[in-house]
């Protein structure tokens, strides 16, 4: 074997290790029951002025609020949410991910270990019970891009459930899916987060403009390329198979362009599936489909090239 091909098997056994080493990190745990005994101190001290005793968001600190202290306990909203994300809202603070800047950050005054400890007390509020392993970690896929909003599709589309095609409501109709006008974002936030939410605040000045909302494309084929949502819809492609859980992805990303580990495990001998949005991504699909499904997703060049 020549020196590259070992230096390639090398690199893509190293690829297999990190993969190890991150699936096994992602794993389920459940919390120690010391670790909830801990946390439900922690809470008394510093969550329940604003959250109340038990969690309703009714504690008196927070009663003059425009947006209320989160009702913890409403376990339809809160068990979709990972606790890397409930995490990142405490260490963090509301502001670093589109809250209101009255949910204070705890990176000062709590340790991280505390911090999960909290959550893990947090949890135990919710009615109906959290279930482990019900709140899959957050995806944070690389090539997001900066929005000029920070909308969160963990908050809309995982935690409180709103439909894709309510927001993306050309999908199962035309070539494109489209994003949600200004109209369709002040339908629940004239009211919502609007007094005291910059991010909010920023979707009312643009309507007061009366502009659209200059979102930063993210997945996207060349101009020579055909690619139509309706057809995939209508046999019930789901989108995340395409696109991944975006449900639990605070920032959405995708990269395009030239990959490179893709090519470096190519390299090492190993035969990874072709990367999204490419053209051996398409095509592979469609035969795939085609021989389990008994669609008739097209091969020839010029039903993706014309
Ligand atoms: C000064 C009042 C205040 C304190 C203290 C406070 N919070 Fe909050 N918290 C809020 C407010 C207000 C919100 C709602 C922000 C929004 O919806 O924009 C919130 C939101 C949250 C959320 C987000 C839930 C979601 O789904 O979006 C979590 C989780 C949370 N708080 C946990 C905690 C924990 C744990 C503590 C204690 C370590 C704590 N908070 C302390 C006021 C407070
Ligand atoms: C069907 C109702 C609904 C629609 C439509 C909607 N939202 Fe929201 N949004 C919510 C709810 C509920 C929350 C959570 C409020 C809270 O916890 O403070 C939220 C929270 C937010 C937040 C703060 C948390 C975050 O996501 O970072 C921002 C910013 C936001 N929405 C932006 C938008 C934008 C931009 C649009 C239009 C593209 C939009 N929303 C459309 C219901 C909606
Ligand atoms: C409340 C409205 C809303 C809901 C519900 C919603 N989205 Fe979105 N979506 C947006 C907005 C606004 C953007 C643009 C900002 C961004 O990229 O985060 C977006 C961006 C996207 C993108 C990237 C678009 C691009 O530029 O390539 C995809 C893919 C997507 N959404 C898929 C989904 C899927 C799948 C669901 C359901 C699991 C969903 N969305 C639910 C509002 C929504
Ligand atoms: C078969 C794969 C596939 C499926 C299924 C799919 N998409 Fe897409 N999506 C794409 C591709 C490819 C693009 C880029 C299209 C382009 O550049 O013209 C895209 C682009 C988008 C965009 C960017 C804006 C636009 O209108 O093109 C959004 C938003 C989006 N998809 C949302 C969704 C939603 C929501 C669903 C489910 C209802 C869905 N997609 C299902 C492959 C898919
Ligand atoms: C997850 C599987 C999957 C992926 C990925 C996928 N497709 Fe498809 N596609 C299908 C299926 C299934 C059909 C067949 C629909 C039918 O039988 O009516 C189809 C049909 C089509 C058609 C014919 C319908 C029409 O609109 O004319 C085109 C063109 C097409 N796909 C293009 C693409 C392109 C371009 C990509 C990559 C950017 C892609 N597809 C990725 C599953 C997929
Ligand atoms: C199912 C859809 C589909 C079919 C069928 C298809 N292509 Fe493509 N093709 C794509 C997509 C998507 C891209 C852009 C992404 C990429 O470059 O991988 C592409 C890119 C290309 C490129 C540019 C490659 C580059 O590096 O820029 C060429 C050339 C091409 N296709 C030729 C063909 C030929 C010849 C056939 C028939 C044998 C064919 N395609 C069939 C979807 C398709």
């Amino acid at each position: 074997m020549r020196w590259w091909r070992w230096a390639g098997a090398g690199l893509g056994l190293a690829f297999l290790l990190a993969g190890i080493v991150v699936w096994s990190r992602v794993g389920v745990t459940v919390a120690a029951p010391a670790d909830v005994q801990t946390g439900r101190q922690l809470y008394g001290t510093h969550c329940a002025t604003c959250h109340g005793d038990s969690g309703k968001g009714d504690g008196p600190s927070a009663a003059a609020f425009a947006t209320k202290a989160f009702d913890l306990t409403d376990g339809r909203v809160m068990n979709t949410l990972p606790d890397d994300f409930l995490v990142d809202i405490v260490r963090d603070g509301g502001p670093a991910h589109g809250l209101a800047p009255t949910m204070p950050p705890f990176n000062r005054t709590l340790s991280e270990i505390q911090i999960r400890q909290v959550v893990a007390y947090v949890r135990t509020l919710a009615q109906p019970p959290f279930e482990p392993g019900q709140a899959p970690p957050l995806v944070r896929p690389v090539g997001a891009p900066r929005q000029p909003i920070y909308f969160n599709h963990v908050i809309h589309a995982g935690s409180f459930k709103i439909d894709c095609q309510y927001c993306h409501a050309d999908a199962r109709r035309s070539e494109y899916a489209g994003l949600p006008s200004v109209e369709r974002c002040m339908g629940c936030h004239k009211i919502i987060g609007a007094q005291d939410n910059p991010e909010i605040r920023k979707i009312h000045d643009y309507a007061g403009r009366g502009e659209a909302i200059p979102w930063v494309r993210v997945f996207k084929v060349p101009e020579f390329t055909y690619f139509s949502h309706k057809a995939h819809v209508r046999v019930a492609v789901a989108c995340q198979t395409c696109h991944g859980p975006i449900e639990r992805m605070p920032v959405v990303g995708a990269q395009t362009g030239p990959r490179l580990v893709n090519d470096l495990l190519h390299a090492a001998g190993l035969r990874p599936g072709a990367p999204p949005l490419s053209m051996g991504w398409c095509i592979d699909c469609h035969r795939e489909q085609n021989a389990t499904r008994g669609t008739r997703a097209p091969l020839d060049c010029i039903a993706c090239h014309h």
